[in-house]
C-alpha cells in the first residue's frame, strides 16, 4: 500500500495568503495544513508517500517536509505544472504506485478521526475502489453521491441541485486499474480531469465501495472552511482521534 498527497494548484481562492506561501503550508491549528494528510497516512501504516505539488512556492514545501524522516516516512516529490485536475495529478503517480494499492489524500482535507479503519477495509477488499462520504448542510461545492441501500449510484461534481447531502471527501482508495480509467476520461467544462469522472467509471463497473467518515471534516480551500479546519485542529491540539 502506498500513499499519495495531492498538493498542486495555486490556491487562488485563498489569495492574498497564497501570494506569500503555498496553500498547503498555511496553518491549521498549530501545524501546516499538509502535515495532517501526512499524519493520517503514517497513522495508517503507510510510509511510502508521493507528494504532488505545483511549482508555486514548491521550495517551501520541500524545505518544510524534507525526506520524511521527522514523520517516520519516505517522500517522493513530483511537480504538476498546471492545475489540470485531481485525476491528472494522480496520473503522475503511476510509476510510483508500481501496481500497489494506493490511498490518495487531498492536501487540503482535514479529518477529525483517523482514516485507518477505512484503509483496513480497503486492504480487505478484493477489487475496485473505495470512497469516503460525509453528510453536510451545503453539498453544492463538492462531489455529491446518490446512494441506494448498498451502492453509490452516481456522483455529480458541484451540482446546482444536489440529489443528496452526502458528499465525497478528499480520500480515495484505488487499485492499479485507476490509471487505465484516468486514460479514458475527458476534461470537464472547467477544463480539469475530474476524480468524479474516474469514480463514475468504477460505479458503472459496480466496483465502488463506500463508507462514512466519523466526526468533523473540513476542506480548507476557502477562507471560511480554512477557519473551520483551524478551529477543529486547535480544539483537538492537532491530534487525530481514533
Ligand atoms: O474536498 C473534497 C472535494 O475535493 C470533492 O468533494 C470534490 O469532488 C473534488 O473535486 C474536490 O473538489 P475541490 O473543488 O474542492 O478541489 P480543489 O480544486 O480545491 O482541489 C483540492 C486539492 O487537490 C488541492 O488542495 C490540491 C489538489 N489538486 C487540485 C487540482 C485541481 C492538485 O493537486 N492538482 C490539481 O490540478
Amino acid at each position: 500500500m502506498k500513499g499519495i498527497i495531492l498538493a498542486g494548484g495555486q490556491g487562488v481562492r485563498l489569495n492574498p495568503l497564497t501570494e506569500i506561501t503555498n496553500k498547503h503550508l498555511l496553518p491549521v491549528g498549530k501545524e501546516p495544513m499538509i502535515w495532517h494528510p501526512i499524519k493520517q497516512l503514517v497513522g495508517s501504516n503507510i510510509t511510502e508517500i508521493m507528494v504532488i505539488t505545483s511549482t508555486h512556492h514548491m521550495g517551501d514545501i520541500v524545505n518544510s517536509l524534507g525526506s520524511g524522516k521527522r514523520f517516520g516516512c519516505n517522500f517522493t516529490y513530483k511537480v504538476q505544472e498546471e492545475a489540470s485536475g485531481i485525476a491528472h495529478a494522480l496520473s503522475l503517480c503511476e510509476q510510483f504506485a508500481k501496481g500497489d494499492k494506493i490511498v490518495v489524500l487531498l492536501g487540503d482535507n482535514i479529518f477529525e478521526y483517523s482514516i485507518k479503519p477505512h484503509v483496513q477495509a480497503f486492504l480487505e477488499q478484493d477489487s475496485g475502489a473505495r470512497v469516503l462520504l460525509k453528510e453536510v448542510d451545503d453539498p453544492r461545492r463538492f462531489g455529491v453521491a446518490a446512494l441506494d441501500e448498498k451502492h453509490v449510484i452516481e456522483i455529480e461534481e458541484k451540482p446546482a441541485q444536489p440529489k443528496s447531502n452526502h458528499v465525497v471527501v478528499g480520500c480515495y482508495m484505488y487499485g492499479n486499474q485507476v490509471f487505465d480509467l484516468i486514460r479514458k476520461i475527458e476534461p470537464s467544462l472547467r477544463g480539469e480531469l475530474e476524480i468524479t469522472s474516474v469514480n463514475n467509471l468504477y460505479i458503472q463497473q459496480r466496483q465502488l465501495q463506500y463508507s462514512f467518515v466519523k466526526g468533523r471534516w473540513a476542506d480548507a480551500g476557502t477562507f471560511s472552511s480554512l477557519n473551520e479546519a483551524n478551529q477543529l485542529m486547535l480544539e483537538n491540539d492537532n491530534r487525530i482521534l481514533i
